[in-house]
């Protein structure tokens, strides 16, 4: 049901692969909630083409390719998306991730550095990118919002998420750290949403995922969070319901990060006693 939650709001959205992706959830979601919207994705991606049917899903919805570690594509994308929307935007959906040396199960002891570089580059110093671009454009207005996705192995080990740990931690440093200067600078807000194991391209390359997704709904007292839910968290983000949030990892987890263990949990080592 639309309640016209953004209407009159403009936005970019990153990383929509196919219609698993979190952004996929989040751009149908913004343009039924009014919005209007510009699609982005890494030109390699666009040869897939499901973001043109996203498109036409969203009103023949823009669609600019953009590598989020080039700088060029980046101005460029701001400039076309600004020119498209007759001025500034009003939020930005950061929704991309990858690492090399996961994906061809390189173990976290041993990495390619190469490969690590890329994966910091990616999945978090893009954020950087992205922002200091917008910054130097004049491109977000104010009290604009930016909300870039992450995950708890910033906080806490998984060893299978390999060096996109590391990734995720500079990810919310970037995101406090620019939140505060864009925060003074133009009231721009920036946060990232700690999402629940969500069955995706890029969550599917984890290893011993299905298991692990098993684990982590026994683990939270609401279950795992889906794609859809997170796509509505994301917006009461980019609404102006939350205008005074910023600088913040928000948790998105059914209570995942706070519990110890479940009774579930508990009673599966029970039956092995
Ligand atoms: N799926 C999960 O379990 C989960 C959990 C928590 C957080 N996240 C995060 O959510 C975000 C979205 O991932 P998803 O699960 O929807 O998977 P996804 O694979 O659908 O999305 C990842 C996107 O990153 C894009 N990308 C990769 N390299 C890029 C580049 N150089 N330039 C621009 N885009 C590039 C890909 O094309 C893809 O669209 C990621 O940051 C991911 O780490 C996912």
């Amino acid at each position: 049901m639309s309640t016209n939650l953004l209407k009159g709001k403009k936005g970019i959205i990153f990383g929509a692969l196919n219609d698993q992706s979190i952004a996929w959830f989040v751009a149908e979601q913004a343009y039924a909630q009014g919005a209007e919207i510009v699609l982005t994705n890494a030109p390699v991606a666009m040869r897939m083409g499901a973001i043109q049917d996203l498109s036409k899903l969203c009103g023949d919805a823009p669609v600019i390719p953009a590598d989020a570690t080039k700088e060029e594509d980046l101005q460029n994308l701001f400039e076309k998306a600004m020119e498209h929307f007759g001025g500034q935007v009003d939020f930005v959906l950061h929704s991309i991730g990858m690492s090399p040396n996961v994906r061809k199960g390189r173990h976290y002891t041993d990495v390619n550095y190469q490969w690590y570089q890329q994966t910091l580059d990616i999945s978090a110093t893009s954020l950087h990118k992205t922002l200091s671009i917008a910054m130097r454009l004049n491109a977000i207005s104010e009290w604009g919002s930016v909300v870039a996705l992450t995950y708890i192995a910033a906080q806490r080990i998984f060893p299978d998420y390999g060096d996109m740990a590391d990734a995720k931690s500079l990810l919310e440093s970037i995101t406090r750290s620019f939140g505060f200067h864009y925060g003074v600078k133009n009231k721009v807000r920036i946060n990232t949403i700690s999402q629940s194991p969500t069955v995706t391209t890029a969550g599917s390359g984890v290893k011993g995922f299905d298991a692990f997704i098993k684990y982590a709904e026994e683990m939270s007292p609401l279950g795992n969070a889906g794609a859809d839910a997170c796509a509505d968290y994301c917006l009461s983000l980019f609404s102006d319901l939350t205008r005074y949030v910023t600088m913040q990892n928000l948790f998105h987890d059914g209570g995942f990060s706070n519990t110890g263990v479940s009774q579930s949990v508990v009673e599966r080592f029970m039956r092995e006693e």
